[in-house]
């Protein structure tokens, strides 16, 4: 059968729930990349089949709410947002580049006796695309991007805690993914709760052995809005380290330049005056502004100009600077 109706009959077999045919399809497109010395490829399929789980009986309830083994712990969801959507530094954005280069091609790097590079920091204050990046990666490697459920991992009992991140682990690998755990920090964090210092010396020890276990088809993705929290044997387990931080006012002339450009009407400013009248902490604030805008020009329904839309949102916008960002879930 030729490449592409093993992939229709596999796509069909799936809908179907036929487990036996999609054994059997995805078997075949292994032995055809094997033929065709994608070795790689073949093997992560031969993986997938052999590690996942099949799902009990005919229920059709998600992996995600078992909660016996690690899925319990996790949240998968299958990523929209591509990285070209993001405003990122150029330094920054050539990191993710490489990142990516190295997974999409890890056959030829392992061909070397290299491995891709897979786990990846990112810090910086809230608002400006950790988790958007986060999803931008999974988007880019095309794998399911799986976020860790800290309420379903953590609990006052550290033993108990760190077998759930061991199992957590076991599931993860089990499939080439985007492991997120946001507010990487939290974990360390819980120690101003905890009196047994030998305890918490426990999971820590333990998330470290699994950072360092975790195969390199599993592309792990912290972040942090207080890098300086983590200590250093942690911080040297990721390869790459990124600061995203405040964007520029040069970013943030361009962000403007490129909302404004959508509208149909002359708005009346400049990117450039725009931004320094609304002025935002963060691209959250600035992508709120824009939504703000778009909601009043469809309930205007053509009632109203561009620039007197843009003068009440500026202003509203600034009175309304009091009220803390609602990405910083942190303090
Ligand atoms: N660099 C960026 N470029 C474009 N949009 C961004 C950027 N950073 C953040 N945003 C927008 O702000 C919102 C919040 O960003 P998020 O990724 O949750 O930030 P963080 O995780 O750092 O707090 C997202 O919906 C995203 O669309
Ligand atoms: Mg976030």
């Amino acid at each position: 059968m030729a490449r592409s109706d093993l992939i229709i009959n596999l796509v069909k077999a799936g809908v179907k729930g036929d487990a036996a045919d999609v054994r059997a399809t995805a078997e075949a497109i292994a032995a055809d990349e094997r033929a065709k010395k994608h070795t790689g490829v073949a093997d992560r399929i031969t993986r997938a089949l052999n590690t996942t789980k099949p799902m009990n009986g005919n229920t059709q309830s998600r992996p995600g709410l078992r909660v016996r083994d690690g899925s319990g712990g996790i949240h998968r969801r299958e990523p929209t947002r591509s990285i070209n959507e993001l405003y990122l530094e150029p330094f920054v954005r050539s990191a993710c580049d490489e990142l990516i280069e190295e997974q999409r091609r890890a056959d030829v790097l392992r061909a070397h006796g290299l491995e891709p590079r897979h786990r990846i920091l990112l810090a910086g204050p809230p608002g400006n695309g950790k988790t958007s990046l986060a999803e931008a990666l999974a988007y880019e490697l095309a794998l399911p991007l799986f976020t860790v459920r800290y309420e379903a991992v953590v609990t006052s009992y550290l033993g108990e805690t760190a077998l759930r991140l061991k199992r957590l682990f076991d599931f993860v690998r089990t499939e080439p993914c985007v492991l997120f755990f946001d507010e990487f920090d939290a974990i360390g964090k819980e120690r101003g709760d905890i009196h047994e210092t030998g305890e918490i010396k426990r999971v820590v020890t333990t998330l470290l052995l699994q950072l360092d276990d975790l195969p390199s088809y599993c592309v792990l993705v912290g972040a942090t809005n207080h890098p300086e929290l983590l200590d250093r044997a942690t911080w040297r387990r990721f390869e790459i380290r990124l600061n995203l931080d405040t964007p520029s006012a040069k970013q943030m002339t361009s962000y403007f330049s490129d909302n404004l450009r959508i509208f149909e009407e002359t708005p009346g400013y400049t990117a450039k005056r725009l931004f320094e009248a609304v002025n935002p902490n963060n691209f959250s604030e600035a992508e709120n502004f824009f939504l703000d805008v778009k909601r009043r020009i469809a309930l205007a329904q053509g009632e109203r100009d561009l620039r007197s839309i843009l003068d009440e949102r500026v202003k509203a916008f600034n009175e309304r600077r009091y009220l803390p960002d609602e990405g910083d879930k942190d303090e």
